[in-house]
């Protein structure tokens, strides 16, 4: 991993590079046309940030309290699944980089690093994510262990009732582990150091699942196999209610994109929304999660905290985020690429990145510290 991987595209091309095809496609695709995705990020370009000057800056501080949570800065990564897919760090490497930058970490049901596991490695803030599964003594269990593991925040999605249509992974046939067929082998081949390290570190395990699913333990399995299968899609709002009830504390619904949803979420328990797409991989033409900010912003006040999921790639991203009404931001591809192409340090060098930018263009601004940013630092560019 070199010093010259600065942006989003470097760590994307540099994960490519480490990948066999699946995995890389794996992060990357999204559902049907990718448009979601890509205007997910696109969106930002329809913004124009305002500074002002002559305001004696010369130091900012980026830290503020999310989720109940004292962080380093408004930033959180995302609950991926499975990240030994793509390096044998997995998500231990990604805890650690997040434990050193002060920021907030959120483990995935589907991780392949438990409960305990990423509790013993990061100190500070954690949110647990949960789907519901079909097996209802096993998503109350989760519950517990993460309150017992000592998690700050806990997280529901509730985008995935059926699995979304990922044609990039239909193509290249993902399973968990990875099953070398014709068409990938050249792929793993290609990819020697990634293939070796498969061998010397085989812990390829629904590490939070693993127990209660005999399936698993042995056999290969389709990721949207094991979602369409397992994950509950016959849910409510009161069995979210049951969720926050359960848990008690900080507590996010991930997922989410209209107002009235936020209104539901709130009254349900919920002390904060993940305004999410799921990364553009469920419903493909919803809405870019910047685009909803404002009209969430009005129904429900300060009454609860709006983290935008997805889209972001650059400092500014973060900035326009936060003037447009969010209290925070988080992300999950960016760090992917990063653990993909040099593990633990690859994630802490795309914090690191990240963090210096966003302390220089908070001070380009004219802003002293996070909660200085406000609805006047942003506005739609002229003609869109
Ligand atoms: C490879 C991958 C796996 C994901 N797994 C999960 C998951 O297990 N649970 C979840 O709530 N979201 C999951 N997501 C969605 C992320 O939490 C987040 O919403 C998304 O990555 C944000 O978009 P971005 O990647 O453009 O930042 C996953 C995303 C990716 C790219």
């Amino acid at each position: 991993m070199g010093r010259k991987l600065l942006t989003y595209e470097d760590f994307r091309q540099a994960a490519k590079r480490a990948l066999p095809s699946p995995m890389f496609h794996y992060i990357d695709g999204a559902a049907g046309d990718e448009w979601t995705l890509s205007r997910s990020t696109d969106v930002f370009d329809d913004y124009e940030l305002v500074p002002e000057y002559l305001r004696n800056i010369v130091d900012v501080d980026l830290s503020t309290k999310v989720l109940g949570a004292e962080m380093a800065a408004p930033i959180i990564l995302s609950p991926t699944g499975m990240n030994r897919l793509f390096h044998h760090e997995k998500e231990l490497g990604v805890a650690r980089a997040a434990e050193k930058a002060g920021l907030m970490y959120s483990l995935s049901t589907l991780g392949t690093t438990s409960i305990e596991e990423i509790a013993a490695a990061k100190a500070g803030p954690k949110m647990f994510q949960i789907y519901i599964h079909k097996d209802r003594g096993l998503t109350l269990e989760f519950v517990e262990r993460a309150k017992a593991a000592g998690y700050t925040s806990l997280c529901l999605t509730v985008d995935v009732p059926v699995a979304g249509g990922r044609e990039r992974d239909a193509r290249t046939g993902l399973t968990m582990p990875p099953k070398f067929t014709l068409s990938s082998l050249m792929s793993f081949v290609a990819h020697p150091k990634w293939s070796l390290n498969l061998l010397r570190y085989p812990d390829f395990q629904l590490a939070n699942v693993v127990h209660r699913q005999d399936g698993l333990k042995d056999g290969t399995l389709g990721v949207i196999q094991y979602i369409n299968s397992q994950i509950d899609g016959d849910i409510g709002w009161n069995d979210a209610e049951t969720i926050a009830k359960a848990w008690g504390g900080p507590f996010a619904i991930k997922g989410i994109l209209s107002a009235a949803d936020a209104v539901r979420a709130r009254d349900a328990g919920a002390t904060a929304v993940m305004i999410s797409t799921h990364g553009g991989r469920q419903l493909d033409s919803v809405p870019a999660p910047l685009d909803c900010i404002a009209p969430m912003r009005d129904a429900v006040g300060n009454s609860m905290e709006l983290i935008l999921d997805g889209g972001v790639r650059r400092a500014v991203h973060v900035l326009k985020a936060l003037a447009l009404g969010a209290d925070a931001v988080s992300f999950g591809r960016p760090y992917l690429f990063g653990l993909a192409s040099g593990g633990e340090k690859g994630v802490s060098r795309v914090l690191g990145l990240l963090l210096h930018a966003l302390r220089r263009d908070l001070l380009l601004l004219g802003c002293r510290n996070i909660a200085d940013i406000g609805p006047h630092h942003v506005r739609r560019v002229m003609g869109r």
